[in-house]
């Protein structure tokens, strides 16, 4: 029976480290605020906007609600991004994706200054990532980092499997096992034999998207496994894309869905927050 990889109190662990060190600097006279746009109502997005505030006002950060109609043109929004660049006290800029249709989500990204970046989508801290420079690391990635580390789980010369190649998990989430020393694999929707590669993998980290998809039959006996998804099942129930039934009696370790990979999202934005205004310091 696969041990549990317990993401709520790890994530609670980091947000109370961050609140210490956000009182630390309320100490040296610096404060931190993170602007938190939502252009539209999807309820997904509410939901997670929701979530970082009241993080934000756990650890201490001042968040900024700007919550845009719709409607909303795309000059409307670069227009409010440039001007929050502007701002000396925004420390943080995040626009909660997706974006209504007429507005071109990259070029949103692309107008965020980089020093306020600390979802990490912009280029610049994709690049520095991918030549191991410093800049802010897209926070579900490094999350699952974290949950692995606090867990004792080595990643050094592992076997790491990735399934899916999105921007925000996926491709970062390869570039930092590599950091971590690990031999890294990702699959995607063409991978010919999917199952021939994840059943190879010691630490196997599955982001699609698809309720259930990864059962048993994927799996190594004893691999540990990173869940990202956040499905609906049959019955409307929260469930990730691994059958989580099936697979705790193969894995030796597994997080659950929800409690696992999606608290720390939030704790790793809280950290970036900290770090922006640190950098900013110096
Ligand atoms: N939508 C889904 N996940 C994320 C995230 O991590 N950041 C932002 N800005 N939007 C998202």
């Amino acid at each position: 029976m696969a041990k549990l990889i317990d993401g709520k109190k790890i994530s609670q662990e980091i947000k109370d480290e961050v609140k210490e060190k956000v009182a630390k600097l309320k100490e040296e006279g610096i404060r931190i605020s993170l602007a938190v746009i939502q252009v539209g109502n999807n309820p997904a997005s509410t939901v997670y906007v929701g979530n970082k505030k009241k993080a934000c006002a756990y650890v201490g950060i001042q968040s900024l609600a700007y919550e845009l109609p719709g409607e909303t043109t795309e000059e409307e929004l670069l227009q409010l991004i440039r001007e929050l660049n502007e701002k000396e006290e925004v420390n943080g800029i995040l626009v909660q994706l997706p974006l209504p249709e007429q507005i071109d989500e990259d070029k949103v990204i692309r107008t965020i200054d980089p020093k306020k970046d600390v979802d990490g989508f912009h280029p610049q801290s994709v690049g520095a990532l991918s030549i191991g420079q410093k800049g802010f690391v897209s926070c579900t990635p490094a999350g699952i980092i974290q949950l692995l580390k606090r867990s004792d789980i080595l990643m050094d010369g592992k076997e790491c499997v990735i399934v899916g190649r999105s921007n925000i998990v996926g491709k970062p989430m390869a570039l930092l096992l590599l950091r971590e020393n690990a031999t890294v694999t990702v699959c995607h929707s063409h991978t010919t034999d999917l199952k021939a590669v994840t059943r190879r993998a010691d630490i196997l980290i599955v982001a699609i998207g698809k309720a259930k998809m990864v059962d048993a039959d994927y799996i190594k006996e004893g691999a540990v496994v990173i869940d990202v998804g956040m499905n609906r099942d049959e019955n409307g129930k929260l469930c990730g894309d691994v059958d989580f039934e099936s697979v705790q009696e193969k894995a030796s370790a597994i997080t659950p869905v929800p409690g696992g990979v999606g608290p720390m999202t939030i704790a790793m934005l809280m950290n970036n927050c900290v770090e922006s205004a640190r950098m900013k310091e110096k």
